[in-house]
């Protein structure tokens, strides 16, 4: 039975959206009998993508549509408009083509939960697929069938500013996040009407920018590429990622749009990725910038020929594909594969069959709002309490509440929110109030944005703290100092914020800092003054209900970090996975402050000014109670090569809460023929303990997990020595041994 006819059926038996599922090859026959059908222009507007304003939705953007000049367009348009650009593309063009409509949705849609960032730092894979999944309903129903997430770029430069939609530092644990990022998106099936294409970028390296400076060159070598930067996109293409898209950045000179080892080597020979590849944002012109490419012909001709399917909103391949075909400069054959990888997608997703969807506006539901307060309180990392002073007791007389971040709807969404609406936000100040009464809530910002160093309000702020019986300062980064091209060459809490800190512990009361940040950054000063932290990264339209339940004890936190948090900006890169040198500084050995008489240190791997360990490791995050690691145990103490082993060890509830713990699991392959680093995660859970509540927590470790890239690029196991922890951070824990025969 032709493919046309089954949807058809389906449609009228069941009454309703049928979301058909075909077969691969059926997908395949449906592509190919198109293709046979397309003119070579035709073709190229499919390799088309544009962010054209549709509004106003101008009858020379209809009559383009009718022309079928764009295979895709992007954050485009409002929902009416979009369906009506769908039905033009689906009723008015020669062949009936859908317009693929892709958006950055990159942390919610209409419910924004927490940046990337802090998604990771929740180690919780179900709530992350969670997260995507809400985002994927609430985006589908306005007719986005395609999201520019996940970003998996390894980010180990808090300068950066995109690395707030990182998932941080670590290829193991962005792997798993890639994935669960991948399955919250694109559902079971792309054909289920509320699944929306996912799409793993940047590929490749770009997170590794020179200097944290967004856009610039990365030189990375193949094992480090291998090892770290790629992992995560490997496990996107594993988990099923629909398409990818290329990079900004040049990599070890040559630009990622036109780098055919990233693009067919690796992504299409080696992995077998079937989907489709987008480029970045007019990437592919920027070729000509980077002096890898004479002109826009050039980068076309270089883009297509590395294996770029579809170029966003640049005009190379429209101005220049066609004279490069007849030229012979690029196949028919690569325009053909190109076409292939989008229309398949198109079938994939179903647009071919599903009705022409209506204009539908969605809203926030009391369901995506409990999936984004789960994910915020999950998010948040209590890096210190001293003498338990959170959470704080709910008989606490009055509070101040101060900061820029306190009220600041719009800022705690964080980076790359598009669709949310203020009235939807619920920020800490709004929370408080309604929890305590608005009596005992004492508000004044004292500054009027993170950025703001005047020191009008501090007298206000000094006062409200005076009268109440403890402060919380909401502090941090507003939105637009993360994000793309928001690096920072200082990470310091920017305008007087350090000062306001300082004002208001004059007045002796107990001090809460929660900051609220796209970024890890340094507050020393702060940390000192401050009896308790939570890092909120930007936590999402439900930041404030998640912070206030968890400064009140109502929830616990449980958020650790993905990322290593320096002492100062000079340690970056800094990152517990690191190799040793064969001068290994210990711990102990501090920096000499600067303007201190010289006296003689050793010669080992440090800083004369700073320590030379992290402000807060990897891994690291507080609890309200607190818990042992006893009794690590191996089922062997070797293994053959090709088979497992399982490593526990007991972990308990020392505290009277019930609290959730993230057991962590590394390892060190102690000699290789590449050295390895210091520390390698391999494994995580997270367990909830009720008070005095002991638990074996075991990992089984295949010998295939121990592989790394060797010289000659082949993912190995070398027998030898390994050392193994079961940690609460990359700092920490009980440590064991095993030798892989
Ligand atoms: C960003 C991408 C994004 C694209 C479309 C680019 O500037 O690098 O991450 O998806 O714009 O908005």
């Amino acid at each position: 039975m032709a493919w046309p006819y089954c949807a058809f059926v389906g449609f009228f038996l069941l009454g309703a959206v049928v979301s058909t599922a075909a077969t691969d090859a059926e997908v395949d026959q449906r592509v190919e009998a198109l293709l046979s059908r397309m003119t070579l222009d035709e073709k190229i507007g499919q390799m088309s993508q544009s962010d054209r304003l549709m509004t106003p939705f101008s009858d020379e953007v209809r009559q383009l549509i009718r022309q079928g000049r764009w295979g895709s367009l992007f954050n485009a348009g409002n929902p009416a408009e979009r369906a009506e650009a769908q039905r033009i593309a689906r009723t008015e063009t020669r062949l009936g083509i859908p317009i693929l409509f892709g958006r950055d949705v990159i942390h919610g849609y209409r419910t924004i939960f927490p940046i990337p960032l802090g998604q990771a730092a929740t180690w919780d894979p179900d709530i992350v697929e969670q997260a995507g999944r809400t985002a994927a309903r609430e985006a589908s129903a306005e007719g986005i069938r395609w999201t520019f997430a996940p970003m998996i770029d390894i980010a180990r430069d808090p300068r950066w500013g995109r690395i707030a939609e990182s998932p941080g530092e670590d290829p193991y644990l962005a792997s798993i996040f890639a994935a669960a990022m991948v399955r919250g998106f694109q559902g079971t099936s792309l054909a289920d009407p509320s699944a929306i294409a996912a799409c793993a970028k940047h590929f490749a390296g770009y997170g590794a920018a020179e200097a944290g400076r967004d856009y610039n060159s990365t030189w990375i070598a193949e094992i480090l590429l291998r090892d770290v930067y790629l992992r995560p996109f490997h496990a996107a293409v594993d988990a099923g990622v629909a398409s990818f898209m290329t990079s900004f950045n040049a990599l070890n000179g040559v630009p990622s749009s036109g780098n055919e080892f990233l693009l067919r080597r690796i992504l299409r020979d080696e992995w077998k990725f079937p989907g489709l590849v987008v480029s970045d944002y007019q990437s592919i012109t920027e070729m000509t910038l980077h002096g890898y490419a004479a002109d826009a012909r050039d980068a076309a001709r270089e883009a297509a020929n590395a294996g770029v399917d579809m170029e966003m909103v640049s005009t190379a391949y429209f101005d220049h594909l066609k004279s490069l075909v007849s030229s012979g400069a690029v196949a028919g054959k690569t325009i053909d594969d190109a076409v292939r990888h989008i229309l398949r997608l198109k079938f994939l997703l179903g647009l071919f069959d599903a009705p022409i969807p209506a204009a539908q506006t969605v809203t926030v539901t009391p369901e995506s709002l409990a999936v984004a307060q789960k994910a915020a309180t999950e998010s948040v990392v209590l890096l210190k309490n001293d003498q338990n002073l959170l959470p704080l007791s709910d008989t606490v007389g009055s509070l101040a509440v101060i900061g820029p971040m306190a009220d600041a709807p719009v800022d705690q969404l964080g980076t790359w929110t598009i669709d949310w609406r203020t009235e939807d936000v619920r920020t800490p100040l709004a929370e408080l109030r309604q929890m305590l009464g608005n009596g005992r809530v004492l508000y004044a910002p004292g500054l009027k944005t993170s950025r703001d160093s005047s020191h009008d309000g501090f007298a206000a702020a000094r006062d409200a703290a005076d009268r109440a019986d403890a402060a919380v300062l909401f502090l941090g980064e507003e939105q637009i100092l993360s994000g793309e091209a928001r690096s920072r060459a200082f990470l310091n809490l920017p305008g007087a914020q350090e000062e306001l800190v300082e004002e208001v512990a004059k007045a002796g009361k107990p001090v809460v800092a929660v900051i609220m940040a796209g970024r890890p950054l340094t507050f020393h000063d702060t940390a000192a003054r401050a009896g308790a932290i939570l890092y909120a990264w930007h936590p999402g339209t439900m930041g404030g209900p998640a912070i206030a339940d968890l400064l009140f004890g109502r929830a616990v936190p449980s958020g650790r970090l993905p990322v290593t948090f320096p002492r100062a900006v000079g340690q970056v890169p800094i990152y517990y996975a690191h190799l040793n040198t064969g001068r290994p500084a210990s711990a102990s050995e501090l920096g000499i402050p600067m303007g201190t008489p010289a006296k003689p240190t050793g010669y080992t791997s440090k800083y004369i000014d700073v320590d030379v360990t992290p402000e807060y490791p990897f891994g690291y995050g507080l609890s309200y109670t607190n818990f042992t690691y006893e009794n690590l145990r191996l089922s062997a103490p070797s293994v053959a090569m090709g088979g497992s082993l399982t490593i526990s060890a007991d972990i308990a509830n020392r505290g009277r809460r019930e609290g959730t713990e993230v057991v962590q699991l590394y390892i060190h392959d102690v000699v290789a023929s590449v050295a390895q680093p210091v520390r390698l995660l391999k494994g995580f859970r997270r367990v909830a303990l009720k008070p005095g509540e002991m638990r074996t927590v075991s990992f089984a470790i295949r010998t295939e997990d121990l592989a790394f890239y060797n010289q000659q690029m082949k993912l190995v196991t070398e027998p030898g020595r390994f050392e193994v922890w079961i940690a609460p951070d990359a700092e920490h824990g009980i440590k064991g041994e095993f030798v892989v025969k």
